[in-house]
């Protein structure tokens, strides 16, 4: 499978990278050793980042999040220095495209007037790369790609953060990509076609993939600080115990009853707008492209019930994603403890496995 790789940091000599994934939540490292089916997960950790620190994928107060990821850091003293990290959000587009037959040079060349038609900014202010999804064979049957365009000044802003804690970035990817590596890590190369979808604090990436390729791609604005403000607005709790609540319930029994509704209500809305966008897939792919599964992850997967509750909205059967499935950790790393935020490291351990070159 080509990787997709935003930013030619570095020299085509493939390394393992350690895996940051800078949510607007929490900060998620992981460092993974070995390759191929013997990996070992060495480190493993997380810091939450205070409220308005990374908004819609820009970071907003360098200063903090740096001190935030540096003291992490720190704590886990992660052997690797070269990381992977990844964005999103709206300075980031990704596009499936179909072009004529073009060989890759052909491509890169004529890839800026194609990019021209569907980037919403100046050119000049974007980095633009591609992944050939499909080529059809027959004479100018052309090929399916994704384009993939992301705003210079984001991908630097990540960039220099990297750097600023010492740290030498060496790819800089999108959340979407790196989460199809996050299953292929769990499952290896997955003949049925399953929908992956990435339930983080202000947003919710979906990806349908097909043998180890994503062939859709949605970012939708959901997430789990909506059910907290649903809960604070329903409960009259303040941000901080409403977040405790939604993660570990209560005793107090009115209080729970409240919060069930809660939950139920907004899974509910979930719900539909990812069958929204599943439906939307179907409507254009080719019956044997159908999803026939659904793996959550992000932080807001592991909400108590989500699976059942997806399993019967979309009709499909739903689990959560364990990227470290089969994966041993070292001495160090409770066991327990890792299976348990497993779902919410997703896109880390995405990044863990992208050696750069
Ligand atoms: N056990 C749990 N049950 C329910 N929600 C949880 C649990 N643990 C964490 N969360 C929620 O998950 C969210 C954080 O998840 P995650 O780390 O995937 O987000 P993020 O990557 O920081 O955000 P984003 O990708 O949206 O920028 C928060 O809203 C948090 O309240
Ligand atoms: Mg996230």
């Amino acid at each position: 499978m080509k990787k997709f790789n935003l930013k030619e940091l570095f020299k085509k000599k493939p390394q393992s990278t350690l895996g940051v994934d800078l949510g607007s939540h929490t900060i998620k490292v992981v460092e993974l050793t070995g390759n191929g089916g013997q990996r070992r997960v060495k480190k493993v950790g997380r810091a939450l980042l205070p409220q308005g620190a990374i908004v819609d994928g820009s970071i907003k107060e360098h200063d903090v999040v740096l001190e935030v990821l540096e003291h992490l850091l720190s704590n886990l003293q992660p052997s690797l220095k070269r990381a992977s990290t990844s964005i999103s959000g709206y300075s980031v587009i990704v596009k499936r495209i179909h072009v004529p037959y073009m060989t890759e040079k052909e491509m890169e060349e004529n890839l800026i007037i194609e990019a021209e038609k569907y980037v919403p900014f100046e050119i000049s202010d974007v980095y633009i790369d591609f992944s050939v999804l499909k080529t059809y064979p027959e004479e100018n049957g052309g090929s399916d790609i994704f384009l993939v365009a992301a705003k210079k000044e984001i991908v630097d802003e990540y960039a220099n953060l990297l750097e600023g804690v010492g740290l030498t970035p060496a790819v800089i990817d999108v959340d979407a990509f790196t989460l199809v590596n996050a299953f292929e890590l769990a499952f290896g190369e997955v003949e049925e076609p399953a929908v992956l979808i990435d339930i983080g604090a202000s947003k919710t990436n979906l990806n349908i993939v097909k043998k180890g390729m994503p062939i859709f791609t949605r970012d939708m604005n959901i997430g789990g600080e909506q059910l907290t403000e649903a809960i604070q607005e329903a409960t009259g709790l303040n941000r901080e115990d409403a977040e405790t609540v939604k993660i570990s319930g209560t005793k107090d029994k009115v209080l729970a009853r409240e919060i069930t509704g809660v939950v139920q209500e907004i899974s509910e809305l979930w719900g539909k707008e990812i069958k929204k966008a599943i439906s939307f897939f179907k409507s254009s792919a080719s019956p044997e492209e159908f999803p026939t599964c659904v793996f959550i992850s992000g932080g807001t997967s592991m909400l108590k019930g989500l699976e059942d509750y997806f399993s019967d909205a979309l009709g499909l059967e739903t689990r959560r994603l364990n990227a470290f499935a089969g994966q041993e950790p070292d001495r160090d790393i409770d066991e327990k403890y890792l299976q348990s935020i497993s779902p919410q490291m997703a896109i880390a351990s995405g990044l863990a496995i992208r050696s750069a070159g």
